[in-house]
């Protein structure tokens, strides 16, 4: 018997959620429209935003036949653990917004299924109250000004048992969201960032009073690997020689990313970014990808243009919005499964050996 195709299993509930996109409608029946313009939103035209999706369109599958399937392995390696499917959460500020238990909920959705979650420096919760959720956990890391308060972030991390930590280097300034503007945006009360001090949520520059260091240099990545024990990511690279240069200054690994579209508009898609980069970096370390991925088939053409593995970034909190911890569960479990058929469909019997001639570009 062939796998049934997740769309043979008909929802419980005709409202249910069938694809990723499906959550951002049901986040927005119970969210504001500013919070909801926060998470869905860009920056400037939102075109990058865009572009992220027709990327995927822009490559053509082209599935082989005659391979036994049945057994195929969806799980891969990424710094020493196996990761049951090829992909995580990315690191997103502000999740009680969508929810109370806002991050943690996250948290335990991704440890029930052994995927990773990357809790943000601008998050919601602890780092401790994470890490005490048992997912792997790797912490995102925006350099503050004071970099001894940085380096707390760092062992606190550690202390609490997380894997990695991803230096974000494509935020040190926020890109201008005009959703934020047009809605008025503000940080609602009750919510605050649960690891760096509080202030307003100022746009444009800077976040809290910890004040994030305005910009990132190597030798701010540098510095990052020389006080951290755990191993460090390079978020929000597209130029294969910035590749290189994170992967000189110590990085082990890279995280391909445009943060969403949400930094400087126009910015080359992520996904036409990646195979450049995987190139340059040849193997030498992972190469992660997000931005853009909402289906199965994203992820397989991520491996197959050179990604170890990818991560998930605005479905979790349309989920999150929409049902909390089961929410997110079915939205991860929902990729998931995408995944497998489209492994499967495509005549795929390993998400770790995905090969390049899986795509072809149009
Ligand atoms: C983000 N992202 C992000 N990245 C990061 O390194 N630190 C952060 O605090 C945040 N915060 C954040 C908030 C919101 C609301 C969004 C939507 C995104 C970027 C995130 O990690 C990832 O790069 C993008 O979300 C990928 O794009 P898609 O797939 O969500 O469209
Ligand atoms: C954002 C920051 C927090 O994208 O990364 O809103």
């Amino acid at each position: 018997m062939p796998d049934p195709a997740p769309a043979d299993r008909p929802p419980r509930d005709p409202s249910d959620p069938v694809s990723l996109a499906d959550f951002e409608a049901l986040a927005a029946a119970s969210l504001r429209p500013e919070i909801l313009g926060y998470y869905s939103g860009a920056a400037a035209d939102e075109r990058t935003l865009a572009d992220n999706r027709e990327a995927f369109a822009r490559w053509r599958l082209v599935p082989r036949m005659g391979v036994e399937v049945e057994g195929r392995d969806t799980s891969v390696e990424v710094l020493g653990r196996r990761w049951p499917a090829p992909f995580g959460v990315a690191p997103m500020a502000l999740m009680k917004m969508a929810n109370s238990e806002g991050d943690v909920a996250v948290a335990r959705a991704c440890a029930a299924r052994g995927l990773v979650m990357t809790l943000s420096t601008v998050g919601t919760a602890t780092i401790e109250e994470v890490g005490a959720a048992g997912a792997p956990s790797w912490f995102q890391l925006y350099l503050l000004e004071d970099l001894g308060r940085s380096r707390e972030l760092l062992a606190r991390s550690e202390a609490a048992g997380y894997e990695a930590v991803v230096m974000t280097m494509d935020a040190f300034i926020l890109g201008r969201r005009e959703r934020d503007v047009r809605l008025g945006f503000q940080l609602p009360d009750g919510i605050s960032y649960a690891n760096v001090r509080r202030s307003a949520h100022k746009r444009g520059d800077t976040y809290g009073d910890d004040g994030f260091k305005q910009s990132n240099t190597w030798a701010d990545l540098e510095w990052v690997v020389a006080n951290t024990r755990l191993p460090v990511i390079a978020k929000g690279i597209l130029h294969p020689d910035d590749a290189r240069r994170a992967i000189q200054a110590g990085a082990a690994g890279i995280q391909v990313s445009n943060h969403g579209g949400r930094q400087l508009d126009g910015t080359i898609a992520a996904l036409d970014a990646l195979p450049a980069v995987a190139d340059a970096v040849a193997g030498s370390v992972p190469v992660l990808f997000d931005s853009g991925i909402r289906r199965g088939s994203d992820v397989l053409a991520a491996l197959a243009l050179g990604a170890t593995a990818v991560f998930l970034g605005r479905p979790v909190l349309w989920s999150l919005a929409w049902a909390g911890e089961r929410g997110v569960g079915m939205a991860l479990d929902m990729l998931a499964a995408e995944f497998r058929l489209a492994l499967g469909l495509a005549g795929q019997q390993r998400a770790d050996a995905v090969p390049s001639d899986v795509v072809v570009r149009m």
